[in-house]
């Protein structure tokens, strides 16, 4: 059983989604057993807390040039196998992402290599791709490499858009039929592979 780090800054709905992929079984090599914040206020926390997770605060902005420090430390103590970055809206430097290499997993709102990299996070990528005019979005799972959104696939799936589409209703629509479902399949399929 590995131990499954989840780290985020806002709503958490991808956290909601890991933890009832762990309460239904589809999540069942691993358990959550830390959800972290940079930020205080995330409405993410008080999901982990409903579930009886373990809660932490890094924030960024007080620990500046410690923050990367403080979240290895926070992991280490928690002997995390596996972290997954569900909504987290930092950027990890190389020192942190090669001490977890093929152990950091992100879930991204588009079909990288579009709409992703510096820049592209929550409803930019959204408003990007309707800009664009493209006709398919969807998500991406991938490992978390020093580039951003540029480490190797886990897993992918489409969705359609469609004429009347806003940001809000394409991000809502790519969150329920895509995010939600390939995330935990992918925490699933990392764990059972590690
Ligand atoms: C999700 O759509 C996630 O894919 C995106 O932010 C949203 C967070 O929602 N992440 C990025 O854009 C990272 N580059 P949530 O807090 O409800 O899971």
């Amino acid at each position: 059983m590995k131990n499954i780090a989840v780290l985020v800054s806002g709503g958490g709905t991808n956290l909601q989604a890991l933890i009832d992929a762990q309460s239904s079984g589809i999540i069942k090599s691993g358990k959550i057993n830390l959800v972290i914040s940079n930020n205080p206020d995330a409405y993410a926390l008080k999901r982990a807390e409903n579930a009886n997770i373990k809660t932490a605060v890094c924030n960024k902005k007080e620990l500046g040039n410690d923050f990367e420090d403080a979240l290895i430390n926070i992991l280490e103590q928690n002997n995390t196998d596996i972290i997954v970055l569900a909504g987290f809206m930092c950027i990890l430097s190389e020192k942190f992402t090669s001490h977890f290499a093929n152990k950091i997993l992100n879930v991204h709102p588009s079909l990288i290599p579009s709409f992703c990299g510096k820049g592209f996070y929550g409803l930019h990528v959204h408003e990007a791709a309707l800009g664009y005019g493209v006709k398919v979005t969807g998500a991406t799972v991938h490992f978390v490499n020093e580039i951003p959104d540029g480490g190797k696939i886990i897993m992918q799936k489409a969705v359609e858009i469609k004429e009347d589409d806003t940001p809000e209703t394409l991000q809502k629509r790519v969150m329920e039929e895509a995010e939600w479902k390939i995330l935990p399949l992918s925490v699933e399929k990392v764990c059972s592979e590690n």
